[in-house]
């Protein structure tokens, strides 16, 4: 499969693009895929994992951005050579997503011949602190070249700069530069070795800007000069330190062992799809994105929505994570999948917090949980198009389905893993405290029997304040039933009240006359249209469509997958008819607003047995950072990133839609439901600790 990919010009207006489409990251940090001459403006990163910070009092808090320390700039003859300013004769960059490697080819023109720049760089996935850098220059006629080379502090920020202190160092070749965040102090440490093949005049820079090394060169015609600068990021709240001398190892030997790290994750996660390389290299790239932010540096971590490729969102990690991109890893690297829930047990006080704030008991989860699950979701998020003013929307508090969301994530990675040490360290007492949450947040009608939720927010954001939405109950019901499993034989009181509530709470049943599901309680009466009916009453393009005057909020159009959602979760547990009948109704009255709702229909398109149908939604998902559609504004608020959940997603539907990969009494089962276009599958998972080859053909499915 070709792994990689390429552009053959460079388009500034692409940047953006760029950043993301092409990121490289290691799970400690993820570095945007821009070139090593841009500043600031040209949106470059270096976005780390796990390190939040506020700038000032109202500002959001967001996760940190490290010092550029891909910088170079480079001058020949006392020109500038560098992108976007000087337009280049010949360019060519490309990603090989296969290592996470970046290259790039620059010719520049000058009045006496020209220049050229090439470069490679990776986030090591052996040492997960180091930045590689090789940059190459030469030229076809004799010149001096100056290279300015360090880290630049002058850096890209949403929120505001995060550094109450930055000090720069020089000392036995090394550039240094330690910055100290504002709000916790946590010092974010950078330290940087360039070595170059050529006796040259070698200076330091220390000013507002960064540290730089400066190399002046007497450039013969056609030498190669090259820079290997390799930098060491670490941090007061690092849990392993890096053991790599920058002085003793060089970048084809980092290189090496790097490489030999993406084999070992390729090994395991490789999909081959015969007969449609679109789709092949599609899904393999989103294997790409979900490894190159996996947190593997830690043994509690999790992975933000727009993963490591901006302060987006605030570098908050949603439901995104355990309900689509968790099962990817719990196949393939239990110990991520592991690593995934410690970071809810972690943050569980965090939750604990949120639920006394509204009112509740238990845990209460943040929709935008940060290091320690203090709720980053901030509460106007929109803007109405109209007036101008903050809207307020009610994702932060009642979008009360994430706590169930995790404890299914958790209960998913009992089952197939069977590591029940889990349960007893932390995993059973976060199903407790989510379980009394959902028990503190039912309401009882006085002429009912029935337990309700009320006032919550289901997947589709667009219907806000909603009683009894079916996915939220349904995943409610599932908490209560795992609460009772767990404490049934050492916690009567506990289990005697989470079983009453098992068994009361409402869930929506399908409709008679045509087994659909209502997503809430009022929902069939709400206005019937499509949604390309609704698109002709926006005021402005692209505006928001819920929230208290959104165009949706009083319709039937919604978000994303819903109902649908629900059903993939719990599809043993409704009939083919169900599946199907809840599928053309919702489909198609989805706006797919979302990058969660494609894949979501897609599986379920799988589940009924319908490969056409979901073909083209699992296109869109495992597409979804190849094809930059989405816009990266809303308002003044950058929403660009690369999309995770999407990536994951695409994973679910081709692995456990098309191949159809389940687990029944112990066994891998398969039940395929192959496209057209889909000759065969091979792929691995690791199940009972066991690495497991299995080919899915039209005819014949063999597993060993
Ligand atoms: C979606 C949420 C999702 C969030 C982060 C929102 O647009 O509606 O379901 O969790 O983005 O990806």
């Amino acid at each position: 499969m070709d792994f990689k990919i390429k552009f053959n010009q460079y388009n500034k207006d692409d940047s953006m693009m760029y950043g993301n489409m092409l990121l490289t990251g290691n799970g400690y940090f993820g570095i945007r895929g821009t070139f090593e001459e841009y500043t600031k403006e040209m949106y470059g990163a270096i976005n780390m994992s796990g390190i939040y910070d506020r700038s000032e009092p109202d500002a959001w808090r967001e996760s940190v951005n490290a010092p550029n320390c891909i910088y170079v700039k480079l001058e020949a003859d006392k020109e500038t050579y560098s992108l976007p300013d000087t337009l280049p004769s010949n360019h060519y960059h490309e990603l090989d997503f296969k290592y996470g490697i970046f290259t790039r080819k620059t010719v520049w023109k000058t009045n006496k011949g020209t220049i050229t720049l090439e470069s490679e760089r990776f986030a090591s996935m052996h040492d997960k602190h180091l930045v590689c850098v090789k940059y190459t220059v030469f030229s076809d006629y004799d010149c001096k070249i100056k290279l300015t080379s360090g880290i630049n502090t002058d850096i890209w920020n949403i929120n505001g700069n995060h550094f109450a202190k930055v000090e720069k160092t020089s000392d036995n070749g090394y550039i240094n530069c330690i910055c100290t965040t504002i709000e916790k102090n946590i010092e974010l440490s950078l330290q940087e070795y360039d070595a170059i093949n050529t006796n040259c005049k070698k200076s330091i820079i220390n000013d507002e800007n960064g540290i730089f090394n400066v190399f002046e060169i007497n450039a013969k015609k056609d030498e190669k000069y090259v820079l290997e600068k390799i930098t060491k990021i670490s941090s007061s709240v690092d849990k392993k330190a890096s053991v790599t001398d920058l002085k003793k190892t060089n970048y084809e030997n980092l290189k090496k062992l790097h490489i030999s790290e993406w084999d070992k994750i390729w090994d395991i996660s490789f999909v081959e799809i015969k007969g449609d390389k679109e789709a092949e290299k599609a899904l393999n790239f989103c294997i790409y994105e979900l490894n190159a932010i996996a947190p593997r540096h830690t043994d509690a971590g999790s992975i933000p929505a727009r993963g490591l490729s901006a302060q987006v969102y605030k570098g908050a990690i949603f439901w995104d994570t355990e309900m689509f991109m968790f099962d990817y890893f719990l196949h393939t690297d239990v110990s991520v999948a592991r690593t995934l829930i410690n970071y809810r047990i972690k943050t569980m006080g965090g939750a604990m917090i949120k639920a006394k704030e509204y009112g509740y008991e238990g845990a209460f989860y943040a929709w935008e949980s940060q290091e320690d699950g203090i709720d980053a979701c901030s509460e106007f998020n929109i803007i109405d198009p109209v007036s101008g003013r903050p809207l307020k929307t009610h994702f932060r508090d009642k979008q009360i389905h994430i706590s169930a969301d995790i404890i299914y994530a958790l209960k998913r990675y009992v089952e197939y893993t069977k590591d029940y040490s889990i349960l007893d360290e932390g995993g059973k007492e976060m199903v407790i405290q989510c379980a009394l949450f959902y028990r503190s947040a039912i309401v009882k009608r006085l002429n009912s029997n029935f337990y309700e939720l009320h006032n919550c927010i289901g997947p589709d954001e667009y219907h806000e304040c909603i009683n009894n939405n079916a996915y939220t109950n349904k995943m409610a019901k599932m908490v209560f039933d795992y609460a009772y499993e767990l404490t049934k034989n050492d916690d009567t009181e506990h289990a005697l009240m989470f079983k009453d509530c098992a068994d009361k709470l409402y869930i929506p049943s399908p409709r008679k006359e045509d087994d659909v599901i209502e997503q809430f309680d009022g929902y069939f009466k709400m206005e019937n249209c499509s949604v390309e009916d609704l698109k002709k009453r926006e005021y402005t393009k692209g505006e928001y469509w819920g929230g208290a005057y959104g165009i949706a909020t009083q319709t039937q159009i919604l978000k994303q997958a819903d109902v649908a959602t629900m059903l993939c979760m719990f599809k043993d547990e409704y009939s083919n008819k169900i599946l199907k009948a809840n599928f053309d109704y919702y489909e198609k009255r989805t706006q797919h607003g979302s990058s969660l709702s494609a894949c979501m229909y897609s599986l379920l398109g799988c589940y009924l047995g319908n490969a056409e149908s979901a073909y083209p939604l699992f296109m869109t998902s495992a597409l979804a950072d190849l094809k930059e559609e989405r816009s990266q504004w809303s308002g003044k608020v950058f929403i660009g990133g690369t999309h995770p959940a999407s990536a994951g997603g695409a994973w679910m539907c081709a692995i456990l839609g098309f191949a159809g990969l389940g687990i029944k009494d112990g066994k891998i089962t398969l039940n395929p439901c192959l496209p057209e276009s889909f000759e065969e599958m091979n792929f691995k998972i690791v199940y009972n600790g066991k690495k497991h080859n299995i080919k899915v053909t039209r005819t014949k499915c063999f597993v060993d």
